[in-house]
């Protein structure tokens, strides 16, 4: 290695190194979770598992006995709640210090993705303005004006289950992105191959990598935005360059159809065009960034989540016929067997909506949610929560807690029907925590209820039968590890129901 080599290097490590030592000797006398401590530089980055880390952190938190962990990679302090009263007590009832966002200057600062609904900073002023305008876009009673939207694309997707029965997951994807891109922007897609759709998924593909944790050095340490672009090791800069650019463009493209629809004057009804013409159409700049950002987020917040949530609930009926015929007979009795379920029906459902909790439950579609940073140094149970550390509620340990879901692993609605010894709804985890938890609540379950009501009432769903005996044992459930967590497919059979009206 040539000395100008060196020199840089050696440069490059004293700055990590002193700017790693301001985060370690805090002058607190109190000491931080429990948890493994790594090695020296990396921390943990090489002892997190790539499936499942949820599991590791729940096993971790047995391990300490403590609910309440602690780890380290590189320079960052990881916090994970593995209970629901420690998640309760920070991210619910401290949420004025919890919901801000971990800094991950690849993704925020060099892609310019800072302002996204995800991402924004809980300091942000927009902050407030984001969640206000996507709570009013997805709440009750805008949910009830998309019912058309809901029944067209439930009406499509039976039909394309009918015709293609094994390629469910597509059909699922399509419904759900047929129905956020009506809502969204008033976009009526053809197919997935539909131009907006590729925008929307090379967006999302572009963000994630940006994201990945561990990934960019830069993320803990700001300070290698220094390295020059040519050198190595400055290659996250020549990416940053262009997806940076990519991105902008992208967000721009549906927002700019939604414009040139409106200035046209023949234009769907839509998020979008709701909140433009507000005011008289007369709208700044920043306004206008507003709008775009949430109905971006109105993307990404629900193409991922609701396909995992039905797929899980397709596979779990073909393993559970008692459970499938029961959430039935209700939907016959409520909706009739001559027309499909209608949107307006689900909050009827009360069984199909206990079979969606503990899908929820079951299946959880974040495991981690999302992550969450304090914003100052915090003390809980004689632990110090230094400033700046990342903080996870551990869905899964929650949902998977023996002392509030007794046998765990039986999926069961039953646990949330009657009067007695009901268990805790999982909702209030599934959904994440405190002033980042899920805006599109509401949205999510009526449109998730509809097309659960509405393949129940038009199809059966099984398992193959199997001439071999070792093929004929029910499929083993696993899940894939991800920001949503998607279960593993199995082959199930869905084939249209035979009505007994017209037998
Ligand atoms: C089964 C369906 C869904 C589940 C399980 C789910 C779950 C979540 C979770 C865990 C978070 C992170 C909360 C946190 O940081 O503590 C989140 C955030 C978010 N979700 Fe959902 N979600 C679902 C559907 C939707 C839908 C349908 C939309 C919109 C149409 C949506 C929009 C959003 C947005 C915009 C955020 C970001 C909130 C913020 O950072 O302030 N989600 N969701």
């Amino acid at each position: 290695m040539s000395f100008f080599w060196l020199s840089i290097s050696s440069v490059i490590l004293v700055v990590l190194l002193i700017s790693r030592r301001s985060t370690l000797f805090k002058p607190s006398q109190l000491s931080l979770p429990p948890g493994p401590t790594g090695h020296w530089f990396y921390g943990v980055k090489n002892m997190l598992p790539r499936k499942e880390p949820w599991k590791v952190y729940a096993s971790w938190s047995r391990g300490y006995n403590s609910p309440i962990i602690s780890f380290r990679i590189y320079n960052r302090t990881i916090i994970v709640l593995n209970d629901a009263k420690s998640v309760s007590d920070l991210l619910e009832h401290r949420a004025s210090l919890y919901s801000d966002r971990p800094n991950q200057y690849m993704s925020q600062t060099i892609c310019g993705r800072s302002k996204t609904v995800f991402n924004i900073s809980s300091q942000d002023p927009h902050h407030r303005i984001y969640r206000r305008l996507v709570q009013q876009g997805l709440g009750p009673k805008r949910t009830k004006l998309y019912s058309p939207i809901l029944q067209e694309e439930l009406t499509k997707l039976l039909e394309n289950l009918e015709q293609s029965p094994k390629g469910f997951v597509q059909h699922v994807r399509r419904n759900f992105v047929g129905v956020v891109m009506k809502v969204a922007y008033g976009y009526n897609i053809d197919d997935l191959n539909d131009t907006f759709v590729s925008v929307a998924e090379e967006t999302m593909k572009i963000t994630d990598k940006t994201m990945a944790n561990g990934s960019w050095l830069v993320d803990y340490y700001p300070i290698a935005r220094y390295i020059p672009s040519f050198l190595p090791g400055g290659e996250f800069k020549r990416l940053g360059k262009v997806w940076r650019e990519r991105l902008r463009y992208l967000s721009d493209v549906p927002h700019q159809w939604v414009k040139q629809q409106m200035a046209s004057g023949s234009y769907t009804e839509s998020f979008t065009s709701e909140f433009l013409s507000q005011e008289g159409g007369v709208i700044d700049e920043e306004k206008e960034d507003i709008i775009r950002w949430c109905a971006g987020g109105l993307y990404v917040g629900a193409s991922d989540t609701t396909v995992s949530a039905v797929t899980s609930f397709i596979l779990l009926m073909a393993l559970h016929p008692e459970i499938q015929a029961r959430a039935r007979t209700e939907i016959d009795e409520i909706c009739g067997q001559d027309q499909l379920p209608r949107a307006s029906q689900v909050e009827l459902l009360t069984y199909l909506q206990a079979v969606l909790k503990e899908v929820l439950r079951f299946a959880p579609v974040g495991n981690l949610a999302l992550p969450h940073r304090v914003i100052e140094e915090d003390e809980y149970n004689g632990y110090r929560i230094p400033k700046n550390a990342t903080v996870m509620g551990n869905v899964w340990a929650i949902l998977y807690d023996s002392s509030l879901y007794p046998e765990p692993d039986i999926f069961s609605p039953e646990r949330f029907i009657g009067t007695e010894k009901i268990q805790p709804d999982p909702r209030q985890w599934a959904f994440g925590f405190g002033r980042r938890a899920c805006p599109g609540t509401h949205f999510a379950e009526t449109s998730i209820l509809l097309v659960m009501a509405g393949t129940l009432s038009r199809f059966e769903i099984s398992l193959p039968e199997y001439t071999d005996k070792r093929e004929s044992r029910d499929p083993e459930i696993s899940f894939t590890t991800g920001i949503t967590s998607h279960i593993n497919l199995f082959d199930v059979c869905i084939t249209p129901r035979i009505m007994p009206s017209r037998r």
